[in-house]
């Protein structure tokens, strides 16, 4: 009797415990562990109130010198204001010491939240520390943050997967499979992202263990031999250094044989080797295959008009929106949705994720994908 009893107490506990979960996340507004899409960026959910008022979120951004930081940070300043946050937007314009100070200034400040999409990461482990110390959680936006243990999520895309969309789509665009049988080649070189970023060596793992098969039998060639991370990363994610490299490469390595692919990993690189490529004075007909990463507008334009063939489309909207979730969460105490626990360890944890996925573009579904989507109008495109 005394355990049936014991019982009953106990499961009325369970409910009681339950029923408190509700009320809480019912009050959060991000209360939910799987908000939906609408449910999120809703002002008015959880019953008309703003989970953000009274509390200032800070967000770290790299660099205003590519379209979509600027996006990202325009995105995510949007929602958190809708949801009555105050909003403290920083560019540290590529300067990991400036990206420093400014989440110093953050942490002095005494802010709700710190959202970072990290210069270089390596820079920020004692300001981490510090924030970790004042009890503010931070959120790895896109980038991961390595080496601390004062993150609590991580906002991204698929980053290996973007490397895999982008070498199959280079696989299937130039039938490699077909060019192997023939025992012909195609001439390919690679511009990798920047050495401080963990984005950009799952970019590559994701590119090499697609395409590796393809250079170790000849059916890809890479000329100058820079087919390592190492021999392919430009620091900073540079348009110049990429320029500069696919310059010297066409009047050297190539001085006699087109390049038929250049692997870029960004639209930065891309619009760079563009340059390069009309200066050495190619043209339509030996053009060759440009990859990138972004879906930027100049981008799209680019791949409109033939001068870049594809490009990764990352909705920074949506980016933006699973960051807030994260937000709201830590503001408010409760669980946010996430669809990975065991991809991104940074070193010193394995940080939980809410990982988009990244979706190749090009000139037969730039439409369905940007302008019906909404991403860019039709106007932008033209323009
Ligand atoms: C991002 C890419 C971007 C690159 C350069 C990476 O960390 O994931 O989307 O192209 O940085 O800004």
């Amino acid at each position: 009797m005394k355990k049936l009893f014991a019982l009953i107490l106990a499961l009325a506990m369970v409910m009681a415990l339950a029923s408190c979960g509700n009320t809480a996340s019912d009050s959060g507004t991000s209360g939910s562990t799987t908000p939906s899409t609408t449910e999120s960026t809703d002002p008015n959910a959880g019953g008309g109130d703003q989970p953000g008022k009274g509390k200032t979120v800070a967000i770290a951004m790299p660099t205003q010198s590519s379209e979509r930081w600027i996006k990202d940070g325009d995105n995510m300043k949007a929602q958190l204001e809708a949801l009555g946050y105050e909003v403290l937007l920083q560019y540290a314009e590529d300067d990991p010491q400036q990206q420093v100070s400014q989440i110093e200034n953050f942490v002095a400040q005494m802010v709700d939240c710190i959202v970072i999409a990290a210069v270089d990461s390596g820079a920020l482990t004692t300001v981490e520390a510090q924030a970790k110390t004042a009890g503010i959680p931070i959120i790895a936006y896109d980038r991961l943050l390595m080496n601390t243990d004062a993150v609590s999520y991580y906002a991204s895309f698929d980053n290996k997967g973007v490397g895999t969309a982008i070498a199959e789509y280079i696989v299937d665009a130039k039938d490699l499979e077909a060019a192997r049988a023939a025992g012909e080649s195609y001439t390919i070189e690679f511009f990798m992202g920047s050495p401080d970023d963990n984005n950009a060596v799952l970019l590559y793992e994701g590119i090499m263990e697609v395409l590796q098969p393809y250079l170790d039998d000849g059916t890809l060639v890479c000329k100058t031999g820079r087919t390592s991370f190492e021999e392919t990363c430009i620091l900073r994610w540079s348009q110049e250094t990429a320029q500069q490299w696919c310059e010297n490469y066409l009047s050297g390595f190539y001085a006699d044989e087109d390049l038929d692919i250049a692997c870029s990993a960004f639209d930065g690189f891309s619009y760079g080797i563009r340059s390069a490529l009309e200066g050495a004075g190619y043209t339509e007909a030996n053009w060759p295959l440009i990859t990138g990463q972004d879906a930027e507008l100049m981008a799209v334009k680019n791949i409109i008009s033939g001068k870049q063939t594809m490009s990764i489309y990352k909705d920074t909207r949506l980016l933006a929106e699973k960051c807030v979730t994260m937000v709201n969460a830590v503001v408010n105490g409760s669980e946010p949705e996430i669809n990975d626990t065991e991809t991104y360890d940074n070193g010193v944890m394995v940080v939980p994720s809410y990982l988009c996925t990244p979706v190749a573009v090009d000139v037969n579904n730039y439409e369905e994908l940007l302008v019906d989507g909404g991403y860019y109008t039709a106007e932008d495109l033209a323009g």
